[in-house]
Protein backbone atom coordinates (compact mmCIF):
# COMPACT_ATOMS: atom_id res chain seq x y z
CA UNK A 1 0.00 0.00 0.00
CA UNK A 2 0.90 3.48 -1.00
CA UNK A 3 1.74 6.34 1.55
CA UNK A 4 -1.30 7.72 3.49
CA UNK A 5 -2.75 11.34 2.10
CA UNK A 6 -4.70 13.44 3.25
CA UNK A 7 -6.76 16.00 1.30
CA UNK A 8 -8.44 19.24 2.69
CA UNK A 9 -11.04 19.78 -0.44
CA UNK A 10 -12.13 23.81 -0.08
CA UNK A 11 -15.42 24.25 -1.56
CA UNK A 12 -16.33 20.70 -0.75
CA UNK A 13 -20.12 20.83 -1.97
CA UNK A 14 -19.68 22.65 -4.91
CA UNK A 15 -19.77 21.81 -8.79
CA UNK A 16 -16.53 21.17 -8.43
CA UNK A 17 -15.55 20.30 -4.88
CA UNK A 18 -18.01 17.45 -4.28
CA UNK A 19 -16.69 15.64 -7.43
CA UNK A 20 -12.97 15.81 -6.22
CA UNK A 21 -13.88 14.47 -2.63
CA UNK A 22 -15.85 11.61 -4.28
CA UNK A 23 -13.12 10.92 -6.92
CA UNK A 24 -10.79 11.06 -3.41
CA UNK A 25 -12.32 8.79 -1.65
CA UNK A 26 -12.54 6.25 -4.80
CA UNK A 27 -8.34 6.49 -4.60
CA UNK A 28 -6.75 4.03 -1.92
CA UNK A 29 -4.64 5.54 0.90
CA UNK A 30 -6.71 9.31 0.84
CA UNK A 31 -7.87 10.58 3.31
CA UNK A 32 -10.80 13.65 2.70
CA UNK A 33 -11.71 16.57 5.19
CA UNK A 34 -14.37 18.76 3.48
CA UNK A 35 -14.71 22.54 3.78
CA UNK A 36 -17.64 25.28 3.37
CA UNK A 37 -20.20 26.91 5.27
CA UNK A 38 -22.73 24.43 4.79
CA UNK A 39 -22.49 21.44 6.68
CA UNK A 40 -21.97 17.62 5.28
CA UNK A 41 -22.44 14.21 6.58
CA UNK A 42 -18.85 12.16 7.95
CA UNK A 43 -18.30 9.58 6.46
CA UNK A 44 -16.01 6.58 6.38
CA UNK A 45 -12.69 8.03 5.57
CA UNK A 46 -14.50 11.87 5.53
CA UNK A 47 -14.95 14.59 7.63
CA UNK A 48 -16.48 18.11 7.00
CA UNK A 49 -15.59 21.16 8.41
CA UNK A 50 -17.93 24.38 8.10
CA UNK A 51 -16.46 27.61 8.29
CA UNK A 52 -17.31 30.83 6.73
CA UNK A 53 -13.69 31.87 5.13
CA UNK A 54 -14.03 34.84 4.73
CA UNK A 55 -13.51 34.90 8.02
CA UNK A 56 -9.71 34.66 9.01
CA UNK A 57 -9.57 33.91 12.48
CA UNK A 58 -12.84 31.53 12.17
CA UNK A 59 -10.54 29.77 9.40
CA UNK A 60 -7.36 29.47 11.72
CA UNK A 61 -9.47 27.64 14.33
CA UNK A 62 -11.70 25.66 12.01
CA UNK A 63 -8.68 24.35 10.02
CA UNK A 64 -6.25 24.64 12.64
CA UNK A 65 -5.28 20.79 13.44
CA UNK A 66 -5.43 20.25 10.15
CA UNK A 67 -2.00 18.69 11.09
CA UNK A 68 -1.59 15.48 8.62
CA UNK A 69 -2.45 17.73 5.45
CA UNK A 70 -0.68 16.63 2.18
CA UNK A 71 -2.67 18.38 -0.42
CA UNK A 72 -5.07 21.34 -0.54
CA UNK A 73 -7.77 21.14 -3.50
CA UNK A 74 -9.32 24.82 -4.05
CA UNK A 75 -12.40 25.24 -5.50
CA UNK A 76 -13.94 28.09 -3.53
CA UNK A 77 -15.52 30.48 -5.32
CA UNK A 78 -17.87 33.83 -4.22
CA UNK A 79 -20.24 34.95 -6.56
CA UNK A 80 -21.23 38.75 -7.31
CA UNK A 81 -24.06 40.34 -8.02
CA UNK A 82 -25.19 40.58 -11.70
CA UNK A 83 -23.76 39.33 -15.24
CA UNK A 84 -21.91 36.14 -14.11
CA UNK A 85 -18.77 37.89 -16.96
CA UNK A 86 -18.78 40.27 -14.12
CA UNK A 87 -17.85 37.86 -11.52
CA UNK A 88 -14.34 37.25 -12.35
CA UNK A 89 -13.77 41.14 -10.83
CA UNK A 90 -15.19 39.90 -7.71
CA UNK A 91 -11.40 40.10 -5.87
CA UNK A 92 -11.63 40.31 -2.53
CA UNK A 93 -13.67 37.98 -0.97
CA UNK A 94 -12.05 35.42 -3.47
CA UNK A 95 -8.73 36.59 -2.60
CA UNK A 96 -9.32 36.76 1.22
CA UNK A 97 -10.88 32.72 1.27
CA UNK A 98 -7.68 31.65 -0.41
CA UNK A 99 -5.43 33.49 1.96
CA UNK A 100 -7.53 32.65 4.90
CA UNK A 101 -7.39 28.82 3.94
CA UNK A 102 -4.08 28.25 2.48
CA UNK A 103 -2.33 29.77 5.78
CA UNK A 104 -4.20 28.11 8.03
CA UNK A 105 -3.54 24.92 6.24
CA UNK A 106 0.35 25.72 5.71
CA UNK A 107 0.33 26.99 9.63
CA UNK A 108 -1.05 23.61 10.76
CA UNK A 109 0.49 20.72 8.37
CA UNK A 110 4.34 20.05 8.09
CA UNK A 111 3.42 17.68 5.94
CA UNK A 112 1.87 19.69 3.10
CA UNK A 113 3.12 18.98 -0.10
CA UNK A 114 1.05 20.41 -3.19
CA UNK A 115 -2.12 22.83 -3.54
CA UNK A 116 -3.96 22.48 -6.68
CA UNK A 117 -5.77 25.93 -7.46
CA UNK A 118 -9.06 25.73 -9.43
CA UNK A 119 -9.18 28.98 -12.30
CA UNK A 120 -11.08 28.94 -15.47
CA UNK A 121 -10.66 29.48 -19.08
CA UNK A 122 -11.58 33.13 -17.70
CA UNK A 123 -7.83 33.77 -17.20
CA UNK A 124 -7.84 34.39 -21.20
CA UNK A 125 -10.82 36.80 -20.78
CA UNK A 126 -12.99 34.07 -22.57
CA UNK A 127 -15.97 35.58 -20.49
CA UNK A 128 -14.94 39.24 -22.48
CA UNK A 129 -15.34 38.85 -26.25
CA UNK A 130 -13.33 36.98 -28.95
CA UNK A 131 -9.51 35.81 -27.39
CA UNK A 132 -6.66 34.51 -29.01
CA UNK A 133 -8.44 30.45 -29.42
CA UNK A 134 -7.18 27.96 -29.00
CA UNK A 135 -6.19 29.66 -25.87
CA UNK A 136 -2.45 27.95 -24.55
CA UNK A 137 -1.34 28.24 -20.99
CA UNK A 138 1.49 30.15 -21.93
CA UNK A 139 -0.73 32.62 -23.36
CA UNK A 140 -0.49 36.51 -21.78
CA UNK A 141 -3.22 37.21 -19.17
CA UNK A 142 -6.15 38.84 -20.32
CA UNK A 143 -6.24 42.81 -18.81
CA UNK A 144 -7.21 43.16 -15.10
CA UNK A 145 -8.99 42.80 -13.03
CA UNK A 146 -9.67 39.46 -12.58
CA UNK A 147 -9.64 37.26 -8.85
CA UNK A 148 -7.75 34.18 -10.52
CA UNK A 149 -4.27 36.77 -11.18
CA UNK A 150 -4.57 38.07 -7.59
CA UNK A 151 -5.21 34.21 -6.11
CA UNK A 152 -2.25 33.25 -8.81
CA UNK A 153 -0.03 35.92 -7.78
CA UNK A 154 -0.51 35.64 -3.70
CA UNK A 155 -0.27 32.21 -3.95
CA UNK A 156 3.32 32.39 -5.72
CA UNK A 157 4.59 34.59 -3.32
CA UNK A 158 3.63 32.55 -0.40
CA UNK A 159 4.88 29.78 -1.04
CA UNK A 160 7.88 30.84 -1.72
CA UNK A 161 10.85 28.96 0.22
CA UNK A 162 7.98 26.47 1.46
CA UNK A 163 8.47 22.67 1.28
CA UNK A 164 5.31 22.22 -1.06
CA UNK A 165 4.43 23.59 -5.06
CA UNK A 166 1.20 24.12 -6.28
CA UNK A 167 -0.55 23.49 -9.90
CA UNK A 168 -3.44 25.80 -11.37
CA UNK A 169 -5.78 24.40 -13.49
CA UNK A 170 -7.99 26.16 -16.09
CA UNK A 171 -10.99 24.20 -16.78
CA UNK A 172 -14.21 25.49 -18.97
CA UNK A 173 -17.99 25.66 -17.52
CA UNK A 174 -18.59 22.58 -15.52
CA UNK A 175 -20.75 20.02 -16.08
CA UNK A 176 -22.26 18.10 -13.26
CA UNK A 177 -25.29 16.28 -11.40
CA UNK A 178 -24.89 18.61 -8.37
CA UNK A 179 -28.83 19.89 -7.48
CA UNK A 180 -28.63 22.95 -5.48
CA UNK A 181 -25.67 24.24 -6.88
CA UNK A 182 -27.08 26.72 -9.16
CA UNK A 183 -24.09 27.97 -11.14
CA UNK A 184 -23.96 25.08 -13.41
CA UNK A 185 -24.94 24.23 -17.41
CA UNK A 186 -26.33 21.32 -16.69
CA UNK A 187 -29.27 22.30 -14.36
CA UNK A 188 -30.41 25.12 -16.34
CA UNK A 189 -30.84 23.18 -19.39
CA UNK A 190 -32.83 21.25 -17.53
CA UNK A 191 -35.20 23.31 -16.10
CA UNK A 192 -35.25 25.79 -19.00
CA UNK A 193 -36.24 22.82 -20.89
CA UNK A 194 -39.06 21.53 -18.46
CA UNK A 195 -40.68 24.96 -18.30
CA UNK A 196 -40.59 24.96 -22.03
CA UNK A 197 -42.28 21.63 -22.27
CA UNK A 198 -44.84 22.48 -20.17
CA UNK A 199 -45.59 25.87 -21.51
CA UNK A 200 -46.23 23.82 -24.81
CA UNK A 201 -43.51 25.51 -26.34
CA UNK A 202 -40.29 23.89 -28.49
CA UNK A 203 -36.95 23.85 -27.13
CA UNK A 204 -35.45 26.88 -28.42
CA UNK A 205 -31.72 27.90 -28.65
CA UNK A 206 -31.98 30.97 -25.87
CA UNK A 207 -28.79 32.82 -26.49
CA UNK A 208 -27.28 35.39 -29.17
CA UNK A 209 -27.57 33.67 -33.23
CA UNK A 210 -24.24 33.94 -32.67
CA UNK A 211 -23.45 32.15 -29.83
CA UNK A 212 -25.49 29.18 -31.48
CA UNK A 213 -22.92 28.76 -34.36
CA UNK A 214 -20.13 29.58 -32.45
CA UNK A 215 -17.42 26.73 -31.15
CA UNK A 216 -17.59 26.27 -27.46
CA UNK A 217 -16.05 23.90 -25.04
CA UNK A 218 -17.08 22.29 -21.73
CA UNK A 219 -15.66 20.08 -18.68
CA UNK A 220 -17.54 17.21 -17.27
CA UNK A 221 -17.06 17.64 -13.40
CA UNK A 222 -16.16 13.92 -13.15
CA UNK A 223 -13.23 14.37 -15.41
CA UNK A 224 -11.96 17.63 -13.87
CA UNK A 225 -12.01 15.74 -10.51
CA UNK A 226 -9.49 12.71 -12.65
CA UNK A 227 -7.48 15.60 -13.72
CA UNK A 228 -7.57 17.22 -10.41
CA UNK A 229 -5.75 14.05 -8.76
CA UNK A 230 -3.87 13.60 -11.96
CA UNK A 231 -2.61 17.23 -11.30
CA UNK A 232 -1.92 16.56 -7.30
CA UNK A 233 0.16 13.78 -7.63
CA UNK A 234 2.37 14.07 -10.72
CA UNK A 235 5.69 15.44 -9.33
CA UNK A 236 6.24 17.09 -13.06
CA UNK A 237 2.88 19.40 -12.35
CA UNK A 238 4.27 21.62 -9.80
CA UNK A 239 4.40 24.98 -10.76
CA UNK A 240 2.73 24.36 -13.61
CA UNK A 241 -1.17 25.45 -15.09
CA UNK A 242 -2.92 23.06 -17.61
CA UNK A 243 -6.25 23.99 -19.55
CA UNK A 244 -8.67 20.77 -18.56
CA UNK A 245 -11.90 20.51 -20.26
CA UNK A 246 -13.63 17.52 -22.20
CA UNK A 247 -11.18 17.63 -24.92
CA UNK A 248 -13.43 18.09 -27.73
CA UNK A 249 -15.17 21.62 -29.35
CA UNK A 250 -19.30 21.39 -30.24
CA UNK A 251 -21.29 24.18 -31.99
CA UNK A 252 -24.43 24.26 -29.75
CA UNK A 253 -26.21 24.47 -33.34
CA UNK A 254 -25.14 20.42 -33.58
CA UNK A 255 -26.01 19.97 -30.09
CA UNK A 256 -29.58 21.51 -29.84
CA UNK A 257 -31.32 19.01 -31.50
CA UNK A 258 -29.69 16.48 -29.04
CA UNK A 259 -30.62 17.99 -26.16
CA UNK A 260 -34.17 18.28 -27.20
CA UNK A 261 -34.60 14.42 -28.15
CA UNK A 262 -33.81 13.84 -24.39
CA UNK A 263 -36.59 15.71 -23.02
CA UNK A 264 -39.04 14.11 -26.42
CA UNK A 265 -38.92 17.76 -27.30
CA UNK A 266 -39.09 19.47 -30.30
CA UNK A 267 -36.45 21.94 -31.79
CA UNK A 268 -37.67 25.71 -32.51
CA UNK A 269 -35.56 28.25 -34.35
CA UNK A 270 -33.16 30.23 -32.40
CA UNK A 271 -34.65 33.37 -29.96
CA UNK A 272 -32.69 35.24 -28.37
CA UNK A 273 -33.88 35.89 -24.47
CA UNK A 274 -32.57 36.94 -20.82
CA UNK A 275 -32.78 33.52 -19.00
CA UNK A 276 -33.05 36.51 -15.95
CA UNK A 277 -35.75 38.37 -17.00
CA UNK A 278 -37.99 35.09 -18.54
CA UNK A 279 -37.25 33.06 -15.81
CA UNK A 280 -38.26 35.49 -12.67
CA UNK A 281 -41.50 35.01 -13.17
CA UNK A 282 -41.74 30.76 -13.38
CA UNK A 283 -41.04 29.91 -10.14
CA UNK A 284 -45.09 29.43 -9.10
CA UNK A 285 -44.78 27.58 -12.53
CA UNK A 286 -42.23 25.41 -11.35
CA UNK A 287 -43.79 24.73 -7.64
CA UNK A 288 -46.55 23.85 -9.21
CA UNK A 289 -44.78 21.09 -11.50
CA UNK A 290 -42.87 20.29 -8.67
CA UNK A 291 -45.72 18.99 -7.08
CA UNK A 292 -47.88 17.26 -10.32
CA UNK A 293 -44.68 15.47 -10.84
CA UNK A 294 -43.73 14.79 -7.76
CA UNK A 295 -40.35 16.11 -7.98
CA UNK A 296 -37.31 16.24 -6.05
CA UNK A 297 -37.90 19.81 -3.80
CA UNK A 298 -35.79 21.98 -4.74
CA UNK A 299 -36.32 25.43 -3.91
CA UNK A 300 -36.00 27.35 -7.73
CA UNK A 301 -34.19 29.85 -6.47
CA UNK A 302 -31.19 26.82 -5.09
CA UNK A 303 -31.56 25.02 -8.44
CA UNK A 304 -30.60 27.77 -11.56
CA UNK A 305 -28.30 30.78 -11.61
CA UNK A 306 -30.11 32.40 -14.67
CA UNK A 307 -27.58 34.91 -15.19
CA UNK A 308 -25.21 32.07 -15.26
CA UNK A 309 -26.77 30.22 -18.09
CA UNK A 310 -27.22 33.55 -20.05
CA UNK A 311 -23.53 33.74 -19.68
CA UNK A 312 -22.70 31.12 -21.39
CA UNK A 313 -25.31 31.21 -23.94
CA UNK A 314 -24.07 34.89 -25.21
CA UNK A 315 -20.67 33.76 -25.56
CA UNK A 316 -20.75 34.48 -29.72
CA UNK A 317 -17.08 34.50 -30.20
CA UNK A 318 -15.18 30.88 -30.24
CA UNK A 319 -14.40 29.40 -26.72
CA UNK A 320 -11.62 27.26 -27.34
CA UNK A 321 -8.85 26.24 -25.38
CA UNK A 322 -5.51 24.05 -26.01
CA UNK A 323 -4.97 20.57 -24.40
CA UNK A 324 -1.83 19.65 -25.47
CA UNK A 325 0.33 20.34 -22.75
CA UNK A 326 -1.62 17.96 -20.56
CA UNK A 327 -1.70 15.31 -22.55
CA UNK A 328 2.08 16.07 -22.81
CA UNK A 329 2.30 15.93 -19.29
CA UNK A 330 0.82 12.43 -18.83
CA UNK A 331 -3.30 13.25 -18.33
CA UNK A 332 -4.61 11.76 -21.62
CA UNK A 333 -8.43 11.22 -20.41
CA UNK A 334 -11.26 12.70 -23.23
CA UNK A 335 -14.81 12.70 -23.12
CA UNK A 336 -17.33 12.61 -25.27
CA UNK A 337 -19.26 16.25 -24.93
CA UNK A 338 -22.40 15.21 -26.79
CA UNK A 339 -22.58 11.82 -24.91
CA UNK A 340 -22.28 13.40 -21.43
CA UNK A 341 -24.69 16.15 -22.22
CA UNK A 342 -26.88 13.29 -22.82
CA UNK A 343 -25.88 11.30 -20.00
CA UNK A 344 -26.26 14.09 -17.71
CA UNK A 345 -29.53 15.86 -18.23
CA UNK A 346 -30.90 11.98 -18.60
CA UNK A 347 -29.71 11.82 -14.65
CA UNK A 348 -31.65 14.61 -14.01
CA UNK A 349 -34.87 13.44 -15.44
CA UNK A 350 -34.40 9.88 -13.63
CA UNK A 351 -33.44 11.30 -10.55
CA UNK A 352 -36.88 13.54 -10.70
CA UNK A 353 -35.00 16.66 -10.53
CA UNK A 354 -36.97 17.61 -13.46
CA UNK A 355 -39.93 15.53 -14.99
N1 LIG B 1 -18.65 26.30 -12.40
C1 LIG B 1 -18.02 26.49 -13.55
O1 LIG B 1 -18.58 26.28 -14.63
C2 LIG B 1 -16.56 26.96 -13.55
C3 LIG B 1 -15.88 27.01 -14.76
C4 LIG B 1 -14.54 27.40 -14.79
C5 LIG B 1 -13.92 27.76 -13.61
N2 LIG B 1 -14.62 27.73 -12.43
C6 LIG B 1 -13.92 28.18 -11.24
O2 LIG B 1 -13.87 27.17 -10.26
C7 LIG B 1 -13.84 27.75 -8.96
C8 LIG B 1 -14.90 27.07 -8.09
O3 LIG B 1 -16.16 27.35 -8.66
P1 LIG B 1 -17.44 26.40 -8.57
O4 LIG B 1 -18.25 26.65 -9.76
O5 LIG B 1 -17.05 25.00 -8.21
O6 LIG B 1 -18.18 27.07 -7.32
P2 LIG B 1 -19.53 26.60 -6.56
O7 LIG B 1 -20.13 25.41 -7.23
O8 LIG B 1 -20.35 27.82 -6.37
O9 LIG B 1 -18.95 26.13 -5.17
C9 LIG B 1 -18.36 27.04 -4.30
C10 LIG B 1 -17.95 26.34 -3.03
O10 LIG B 1 -17.35 27.32 -2.19
C11 LIG B 1 -17.95 27.25 -0.90
N3 LIG B 1 -17.89 28.59 -0.31
C12 LIG B 1 -18.37 29.74 -0.82
N4 LIG B 1 -18.17 30.76 0.02
C13 LIG B 1 -17.56 30.22 1.11
C14 LIG B 1 -17.10 30.77 2.34
N5 LIG B 1 -17.25 32.07 2.63
N6 LIG B 1 -16.51 29.95 3.22
C15 LIG B 1 -16.37 28.63 2.97
N7 LIG B 1 -16.77 28.06 1.81
C16 LIG B 1 -17.37 28.85 0.90
C17 LIG B 1 -19.38 26.79 -1.18
O11 LIG B 1 -19.99 26.15 -0.09
P3 LIG B 1 -20.93 26.96 0.95
O12 LIG B 1 -21.87 27.77 0.13
O13 LIG B 1 -21.56 25.90 1.78
O14 LIG B 1 -19.99 27.79 1.74
C18 LIG B 1 -19.13 25.74 -2.26
O15 LIG B 1 -18.77 24.52 -1.66
C19 LIG B 1 -14.09 29.26 -9.17
O16 LIG B 1 -12.91 30.00 -9.11
C20 LIG B 1 -14.66 29.32 -10.58
O17 LIG B 1 -14.39 30.54 -11.25
C21 LIG B 1 -15.92 27.32 -12.37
Amino acid sequence: MGERKQAVVIGALGVIGRYIVERLLREDGWSVVGVSRRAADAAPRYRHVCVDLLDSRAAAAGLGDLSEATHIFYAAFQPAAGAAAGYAANIAPNRDMLVNAVTAIDAASRALRRVVLVTGTKYYGAHLGPFKTPARESDPRHRPPNYYFDQIDWLTGFQRGKRWDFVELRPQTLCGFAPGTPMSLAPAIAVYAALSKELGLPLRFPGKPGAYTSIYQVTESAHFANAALWAAVEPRCGREAFNITNGDYFRWKNLWPKLAAVFDMPVGEPQAISLTEHMADKEPLWRAMTAKYRLEPHAYGQLVAWPFADYVFGCDWDVMSDTTKSRQFGFHDVVDSEAMFVRLLGRFRQERIVP
